[in-house]
């Protein structure tokens, strides 16, 4: 779609198209694809480090651009398996600069043990570089976040989050009130002394919090051994896109989680939209070329929430044994249920989604029929189909509406080397029919397969999903 706006600005004349390296867009017809964005589309954990992970064997960076130590990104390697948390998944392969991008909140001594971890099993293998406009995420905000989530179940009993408790609330909530301390500052040590007493100036709520000068003295050590990583990182972008070359922008959480448009208060505190992924990388919305969401082929969710399609029986149990749903960063077990199209739909025209990669599909392998939900019926017996009411209370007793597609087949081994070496065109025809119902009712083609938790468990779509490619806002008919 971008394509298509600045081929008509062209054509009219028009200067709404300026890129900020003159060179970078001149030519857009011809040249190969330079930015995506990697958009989860649920509720999170829908293998969006997987995905990035596979799509970043082609990329020159990988940016993450927002959220912190909530995030968990599992990915499994030959060499075994593990969970990034603040580092882009572009660190574990050669050639490739991951990225820890300005939109982020940032635990610094937690930063450095996961680096320390990949650094001794051999797995830190691309560069790290880490913005100086990243936020700092202190001790400080872990404890405010778990003192804020306990004052919501005492005020009103049953209301808490459930939050990862890693202070990522806390941590945005300075951002914004401009208390905040940023990595560039760690450099600055009298600067960074004044910065610490304002904001524990501001956290006489809390007790038991640690002194401020034990955390100043680590903060400043932590700050001088990442000094060699911090610096600006949006130059380096635009540098890379004038240079055409391919950047990924990684995205944690998930559309569904999204402070202003997921289902307020059960969000985080971050953009995780398309969107979101530009405010936090400095990149301007004209220089993007894809948009991919990444969608389980079922659902889950942890923490509290609304949640329409949620199995609490005997299937439930299935999908959360099956696909080992248990949380990436707090081990708590996920909540399971089957694919929701009215939040796919909902999040395609959010994030303008150019193609869908769909995963864990071989969880569901083997089962007879699959539920999918088309749309809900609420409490006043009004449907909703792709536009989520904004009080989330309205969600709670919301009845999904099932439409049953004939199952798949499981994904023993044959099958998936065969997929290995056929390519997508082995993959059973029940699941290509799924595929078609997404396109069908999210007009999002799907692009990506994963169907095994392994790195080479993806698979490519061939065209016509080009083809099929639309703008998302085009109206809708039902
Ligand atoms: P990845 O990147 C799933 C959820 C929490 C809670 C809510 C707010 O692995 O997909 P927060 O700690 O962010 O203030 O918690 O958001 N949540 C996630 N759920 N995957 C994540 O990240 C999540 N990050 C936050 O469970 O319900
Ligand atoms: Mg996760």
């Amino acid at each position: 779609m971008l394509r298509e706006l600045s081929r008509r600005a062209t054509r009219s004349g028009s200067q709404g198209k300026r890129p900020i390296y003159p060179n970078a867009s001149e030519d857009r017809e011809g040249r190969s694809t330079t930015v995506r964005i990697v958009v989860g589309a649920q509720f999170g954990d829908e293998a969006k480090g997987k995905i990035t992970d596979y799509l970043a064997a082609g990329a020159r960076y990988v940016v993450r651009t927002g959220g912190g130590p909530n995030a968990g990104h599992s990915i499994h390697l030959p060499e075994g398996s593990l969970v990034l948390h603040q580092l882009a998944c572009g660190v574990l392969r050669h050639g490739v600069v991951g990225v820890s991008g300005p939109g982020m909140v940032i635990q610094p001594m937690k930063l450095e043990a996961e680096m320390q971890d990949l650094e001794r099993r051999g797995l830190l293998r691309g560069q790290v570089v880490l913005s100086d406009r990243a936020h700092v995420l202190l001790p400080v905000h872990e404890i405010e976040d778990a003192w804020e989530d306990d004052l919501r179940a005492k005020v009103n009993p049953g209301a808490g989050l459930g939050t990862t408790r890693q202070g990522i609330g806390p941590a945005y909530a300075d951002r914004s009130g401009r208390f905040g301390i940023r990595l560039g500052d760690l450099a600055h040590r009298a600067r960074l002394r004044e910065s610490l007493e304002l904001l524990y100036a501001t956290k006489t709520h809390l007790s038991n919090l640690p002194s401020l000068d034990g955390l100043a003295a680590e903060l400043a050590e932590v700050g001088s051994r990442l000094a060699p990583l911090i610096r600006p990182t949006e130059p380096m972008l635009w540098e890379a896109i004038a240079r055409r070359e391919t950047i990924l922008l990684e995205g944690a959480q998930s559309a569904l989680l999204d402070v202003d448009f997921g289902m307020y208060p059960y969000v985080t505190s971050s953009h995780p939209t398309s969107a979101g992924a530009l405010v936090g990388s400095g990149i301007p919305p004209t220089e993007v070329d894809e948009v991919i969401g990444v969608a389980k082929a079922y659902s889950t969710r942890v923490g509290a929430g609304p949640f329409p399609t949620e199995d609490s029986g005997e299937r439930g149990e299935y999908l959360r044994r099956v696909g080992g749903e248990r949380g990436a960063t707090t081990g708590r077990p996920r909540r399971c249920g089957w694919l929701d199209l009215v939040l796919l739909r909902y999040a395609a025209r959010l994030n303008g989604f150019t193609s869908f990669a769909i995963t864990k599909v071989d969880v569901l392998g083997g089962l007879e029929e699959i539920p999918v939900c088309t749309q809900y019926v609420l409490a006043d017996g009004s449907t909703v189909r792709d536009v989520l009411p904004s009080q989330a209370d309205d969600l709670v007793h919301a009845q999904p509406v099932y439409e049953y597609l004939p199952g798949w087949p499981m994904f023993h081994q044959r099958l998936k080397d065969r997929i290995k070496s056929e390519g997508a065109m082995a993959l059973p025809l029940t699941l290509r029919r799924f595929f078609d119902r997404i396109l069908e009712e999210t007009r999002v083609p799907v692009q990506y397969v994963g169907y095994g938790a392994e790195r080479d468990e993806t698979v490519a779509l061939p065209p016509p999903f080009e083809h099929a490619r639309r703008p998302a806002l085009t109206p809708w008919t039902g």
